[in-house]
């Protein structure tokens, strides 16, 4: 987590390095800071909580700190220190010569602070971050070259990182280097940005390089110059960037959650083009590498996720087993890298995730990479390093998002598990479910149709919101295919409101949490027509009979059972193995309008950011 940038060119640093920190606020935010460099001084300017902390601090120097045209930037999810001042980003040597931004974990820090201060050096934090400024700089005393010194200083860091320094004796050059943290240079006519993430920089320039682990390089206002691990100079290929600036605007939503919710017919449409064309046409899966004969031999699947990602592989567990016949394990990846998993080159594993670098998911591939499995990766992220690991690319093409909480791109996953579901299937040539995996094809194409005609009037689940609003506790319940929705979207509800929801599968309520069922606890069931609907109304009267309020999502409610519930909310008409890319929209929707009601921070939810890059 920890979002890192970097400018040098002729414009004012300080505005763009606060433009680039306001676009990586999703990736932590609670504290921030620039240090901006003019001639051979670096001033450092902090602030504890949000970014709107430190424009103002900028603000009222704005004499001072426009006249720098070199700069770095920091915004911080804390790790090692409280989110205060001190320890916000940029950290400094004791001689204050060498300032310096970090994202990662440097996990050598205790032995490396004990062998600096035998030099004199002095701690003014409680960061890791500091360390390394100290010793970066105990190197440029060796070596009075800010490359060389950064050179020998990451051989011995362990750890994750992603660091961008300068230094007042060479003040016209910013040295950065990279090891499992991101980083990406945006190239300039005059000028070089230092970013890691896209939206970053993606107004200024549509031109970057992508550092690999192990490499440094020197960015100056007209050069960026990379070395490998040996210190050979190296040429990374300049690549063009896929995102448009607008992509990162509100668009006019209040906020950006709102607007991503509402990109979900599109996410489908984009993940959806030229993989699914028609309901008579076999699914299209370019980047999966795995022949038919390989298909054929696998005798599991594992999929490897966390948090909203995990949830969209339980539903992928259900369509897979039942379209492909082959078992499937979902695990949540800090679990999974800590026993002994059973896999091997007959397994399959998917990684599953939304940003590009959760820690755990790509230990858990790295992990299984040495066993031979065959890794597929669904990705909304081409270019990332577990992208790079991946033997097999599904990509969902969801668009950049920017909203902590994971909507649209559970979504696009959601649609690529089928659409793999529905590949294994066809590879494995298994007639038993041709005349319904046509059908589904068919509503996967309408799903789009479907999921606008839910957006067009969401009054109705605005009243629910703002009626079940002041409760403090709620039960989600569902099963088959939806119990995952029901968990995926009391996670919504807290991570947003911070109101404690559960979700439970509906025949679990009577195996102990009814216990807790009274007027004050509402239940939302989610129930749709198939195999479990009669079982899940079943719940719901038990509920019922214990005063629970009950909130209902359904396409279908007869008139004897609508007494039931106190309020009903209806998705348009969908068969039960589809219903989750409905059903999850209405449940977007009831934590995204609670919270907003409340006047929670709904983008950016505390404590939460949207790269997870700690174990
Ligand atoms: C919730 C959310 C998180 C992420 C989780 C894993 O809205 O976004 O639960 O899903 O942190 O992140 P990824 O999917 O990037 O591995």
């Amino acid at each position: 987590m920890c979002g890192i940038i970097g400018y040098i060119g002729d414009k004012c640093a300080a505005d763009i390095l606060i433009s680039g920190l306001s676009h990586l606020e999703y990736r932590g935010y609670d504290s921030s800071g620039v240090a901006l460099m003019h001639g051979n001084d670096i001033d450092i300017y902090k602030a504890s909580g949000k970014l709107i902390n430190l424009i103002e601090i900028l603000r009222t120097k704005s004499e001072v700190t426009s006249i720098s045209k070199i700069g770095i930037g920091h915004i911080r999810w804390a790790t090692h220190g409280l989110p205060t001042t001190t320890n916000a980003h940029p950290h400094t040597c004791t001689c204050k010569s060498l300032t310096l931004v970090h994202n990662g974990i440097i996990e050598n820090y205790q032995e490396l602070k004990e062998e600096l201060a035998k030099t004199g050096a002095v701690f003014r934090s409680e960061t890791d971050t500091e360390i390394a400024a100290h010793l970066i700089a105990y190197e440029y005393g060796k070596t009075q070259d800010l490359l060389h010194a950064m050179q020998n200083a990451v051989k011995k860091i362990k750890g994750a990182f992603a660091f961008c320094a300068i230094h007042k004796k060479e003040p016209n050059k910013i040295v950065v280097a990279k090891r499992n943290a991101p980083l990406v240079l945006g190239v300039g006519q005059g000028e070089n940005f230092i970013a890691s993430d896209i939206p970053a920089i993606i107004e200024y320039t549509k031109k970057a390089i992508y550092l690999s682990d192990y490499q440094v390089g020197v960015v100056t206002k007209d050069d960026i110059k990379i070395y490998d691990d040996m210190g050979n100079p190296v040429v990374n290929k300049v690549e063009h960037l896929p995102f448009e600036a607008m992509a990162i605007s509100k668009m006019g939503y209040k906020h950006f959650m709102l607007k991503e919710i509402h990109e979900q017919s599109d996410v489908v449409r984009n993940n959806l083009s030229g993989k699914l064309i028609d309901h008579n046409k076999k699914v299209i899966l370019e980047d999966f590498k795995l022949s038919p004969e390989k298909i054929d031999k696998l005798s599991r699947i594992q999929i490897v996720a966390c948090g909203t990602s995990l949830h969209a592989g339980m539903v992928g567990k259900y369509i897979i087993e039942k379209y492909a016949g082959i078992p499937v394990d979902v695990e949540a990846s800090s679990e999974y890298i800590y026993r002994d998993t059973i896999a091997d080159e007959k397994t399959l594993v998917i990684g599953n995730y939304q940003s590009d670098e959760t820690a755990d998911t790509i230990t858990a591939i790295k992990q299984v990479k040495e066993k031979g499995s065959h890794i597929a990766i669904i990705t909304n992220r081409t270019d990332s390093t577990m992208a790079r690991l991946a033997d097999s690319l599904i990509p969902v093409n969801a668009g950049i998002e920017v909203s902590v909480a994971a909507t649209k791109s559970y979504m696009a996953q959601l649609i690529s598990l089928y659409l793999l579901a529905i590949y294994l299937n066809e590879a494995k040539g298994i007639d038993k479910y041709k005349d319904e995996i046509s059908l589904l094809k068919q509503e996967m194409i309408e799903l789009p149709n479907k999921i606008e005609a839910l957006l067009e009037n969401t009054s109705e689940i605005q009243r629910v919101a703002k009626k079940y609003s002041s409760f403090k506790n709620f039960i989600y319940i569902a099963r088959g295919i939806n119990f995952a929705t029901a968990l995926e979207g009391a996670l919504k509800l807290k991570e947003i409101s911070y109101i404690n929801a559960t979700g439970y599968g509906a025949g679990e309520l009577k195996h102990g949490p009814i216990a807790m069922l009274d007027s004050d606890m509402p239940v939302l069931a989610i129930l749709n027509t198939g195999v479990v609907y009669d079982k899940v109304l079943s719940n719901c009267e038990e509920a019922k009979a214990r005063q629970a309020r009950l909130i209902g999502v359904t396409n279908y409610i007869s008139d004897k059972d609508r007494r039931l519930f106190d309020d009903l909310v209806m998705i348009p008409d969908a068969s039960d193995i589809l219903s989750p890319a409905l059903n999850i929209i209405v449940l977007q929707l009831i934590a995204y309008y609670i919270a907003e009601y409340l006047g929670k921070d709904v983008d950016q939810p505390r404590n939460l950011a949207k790269s997870v890059t700690v174990e």
